[in-house]
């Protein structure tokens, strides 16, 4: 049987990782992973059992149940909350919380019918380092940080653009400092700079490097 194509996507938050890798999945047929969703829904589990994002230990155990869960659908918009994704970041510090999600993401691509596209920030180093094709997707800190303000106001949600800024920067510390190994934009990755590109160039420019790459 032919081995999935598999796509791997990592980049920082709110860099248009995700809506690229939705979109070319649809494009191609391919199976579609948000691994970052992953992650934000043992946040939400742990934080609807009122667990402190400081105990490892209760965190781990509340992963080991919810485990079982990964295949289920979920619900999108609950978990883009920013109380959820600070959670994500947390408690995507634990190592044994990356070992928990590890199997079923690696699964994920194994397993996927004619191809998969993952988007995280470890696929194309820890969970695929064999993926066919590697895009590293980033912007600046402010224009990401831009988006996420336009994003929250079309929401409703009236937030201070210095406030998203100054949450963005923590983010990114956190996740730099945890993930320094594994995001890396400098080995056999294609990158692409979205800081002034529209989400269709961002597709096209996506979908090009494939068609050039695909074997
Ligand atoms: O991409 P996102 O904002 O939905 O991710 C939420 C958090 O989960 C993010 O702060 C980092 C973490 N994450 C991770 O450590 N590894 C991944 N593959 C995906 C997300």
């Amino acid at each position: 049987m032919k081995k999935p194509f598999v796509i791997a996507i990592d980049g920082p938050a709110a860099s248009g990782k995700g809506s690229l890798a939705k979109k070319l999945a649809e494009y191609l047929n391919f199976d579609f992973l948000d691994t970052g969703a992953l992650y934000r829904r043992v946040a939400l589990y742990v934080l609807k059992q009122g667990i402190a994002l400081d105990n490892t230990e209760k965190i781990i155990k509340a992963a080991q149940e919810f485990q079982k869960n990964l295949s289920e659908p979920y619900d999108d918009a609950t978990l883009r909350r920013d109380n959820v994704g600070n959670a994500a970041s947390h408690i995507a510090q634990i190592p044994e919380i990356r070992q928990i999600l590890f199997d079923f993401q690696q699964n994920f691509a194994q397993n996927a019918k004619k191809g998969a596209v993952l988007d995280g920030r470890d696929i194309g180093t820890v969970i695929c380092p064999d993926a066919d094709l590697k895009l590293f997707i980033t912007a600046s800190t402010e224009k990401r940080a831009q988006r996420r303000h336009k994003e929250l106001h079309s929401r409703g949600l009236d937030v201070k653009y210095e406030a998203v800024l100054a949450e963005m920067q923590e983010r990114d510390n956190r996740d730099n400092v945890r993930l320094k190994d594994h995001m890396r934009p400098d080995i056999d990755n294609h990158l692409i700079d979205t800081s002034d590109m529209g989400p269709d160039e961002v597709f096209q420019k996506a979908l090009d490097i494939y068609n050039s790459s695909s074997r």
